[in-house]
């Protein structure tokens, strides 16, 4: 019997796309050791090793042109190497659409830890990565762009809706829950799961679950903050602080969703603080909850978590990929809305992460999603 196949498409050769086809590649095989790290071995159907990456692009000189499985040990992704055997994938790095991806002060550093713009090289017309796409017969087109890169978000985001290839937004530019753009891709049947991944055991994930703990415990939480430091290329771009708006409405509201009460702005600070360069793709996050519990007794909790920026990321996007492609064999347009709640910080309709992963189960399965506590 025919194996299936997942074609994805990547705008965005970074460290998060590195840790994606490194996956890939790490699972191919299965093992003793298949399911650990993974929240689904088999997903509708779907396994790791039915993902291919079929096209790419990039603006980095050291990334367009050269085969996907070299471009993503390229300079400057910093991310762990856990799989260092993976094979060529066919696809070579084409030449993105540069419009505001690359901000001015990424000039300012060294190049092996900024980008290296491709100058030479033409970039392509809507209607050219609109042809590539439907060549290549790509099923789901990844959006891992830069931080406050509205214009060439919206630019992929036009062309997989003119290709009718799913899209996948991982980044914290408003599309699957902006109603404009939701609307547009429900009117021509084309899945949309975003936006802002959540990784697989991050910073916010970590923070809404104890904030979900302090309601459900009758603990009235006054005051929180959760400060992160990391020294990648994502790090260092969001130096810029023009560039945050989303990023930090982003990741505050998915804190604010599952508080009992929302806070006052003064009260909740959320978002990337420092760019370390030693830490690599290192972050640390560091977070504080102070609260009042029985009696209006105080209380604070203190927390450090330290991961590897990337591949916790891409074990989020394993599944993202997936349930883009079940929408799209279902003949379902438009925002999905569980797995866009259960796995995207700001998604179309924001659910608690218990009921957001009852309803992804309900989802895979095809069955219907059981109500939900919408904030
Ligand atoms: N790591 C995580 O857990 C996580 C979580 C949430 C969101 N994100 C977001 O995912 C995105 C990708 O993260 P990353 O760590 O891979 O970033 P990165 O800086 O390593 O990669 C970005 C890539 O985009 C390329 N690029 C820039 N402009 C382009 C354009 N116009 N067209 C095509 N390519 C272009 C750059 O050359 C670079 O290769 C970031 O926006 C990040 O904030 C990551």
């Amino acid at each position: 019997m025919m194996e299936p196949q997942i074609n994805i498409a990547i705008a965005g050769i970074g460290n998060c796309a590195s840790s994606l086809v490194q996956g890939i590649a790490y699972y191919q095989n299965g093992g003793s050791n298949e399911q650990i790290g993974l929240m689904h071995w088999d997903l509708g159907g779907y396994r790791p090793r039915h993902l291919q990456v079929v096209a790419a692009w990039d603006v980095d000189a050291r990334k367009v042109g050269r085969d996907v499985n070299e471009a993503i040990f390229a300079q400057p992704n910093n991310t762990q190497v856990f799989c260092d055997h993976v094979p060529p994938t066919g696809a070579v790095v084409r030449m993105g659409k540069r419009l505001d991806g690359v901000a001015p002060h990424m000039a300012d550093y060294p190049a092996e830890r900024s980008f290296m713009l491709a100058d030479g090289q033409r970039e392509p017309s809507q209607e050219e990565v609109v042809r590539v796409l439907r060549e290549t017969n790509a099923h789901v087109l990844m959006n891992y762009l830069p931080v406050g890169s509205q214009q060439a978000t919206e630019f992929y985001a036009e062309c997989a809706l003119e290709a009718g290839v799913a899209f996948v937004n991982c980044i914290p530019v408003f599309i699957a829950s902006d109603e404009t753009w939701a609307k547009r891709f429900r009117d021509k049947g084309v899945p949309i799961i975003g936006d802002d991944i959540k990784a697989q055991l991050g910073a916010t994930i970590v923070h809404r679950v104890l904030t979900d703990l302090f309601a459900k415990r009758g603990v009235r939480l006054d005051r929180t903050y959760q400060l992160n430091t990391g020294g990648n290329t994502d790090f260092l771009n969001m130096l810029e602080r023009s560039r945050l708006k989303q990023k930090k409405e982003s990741k505050t509201e998915a804190v604010q969703a599952v508080a009992e009460r929302r806070l006052e702005d003064e009260n909740i600070h959320v978002g990337p603080s420092d760019y370390v360069a030693w830490q690599k793709d290192n972050k640390v996050c560091f977070l504080r909850m102070e609260g009042r519990m029985f009696g209006d007794v105080p209380l604070n909790l203190e927390l450090r978590l330290s991961v590897e920026d990337s591949p916790n990321s891409a074990g989020v996007a394993i599944d993202m990929i997936r349930c883009a492609k079940l929408a799209l064999d279902r003949g379902e347009g438009g925002p999905v809305e569980a797995p866009a709640a259960f796995f995207c910080k700001h998604p179309p309709q924001q659910m608690t992460d218990d009921e957001a992963h009852i309803a992804t189960e309900a989802f895979i399965l095809g069955e219907p999603a059981p109500k939900s506590r919408v904030h």
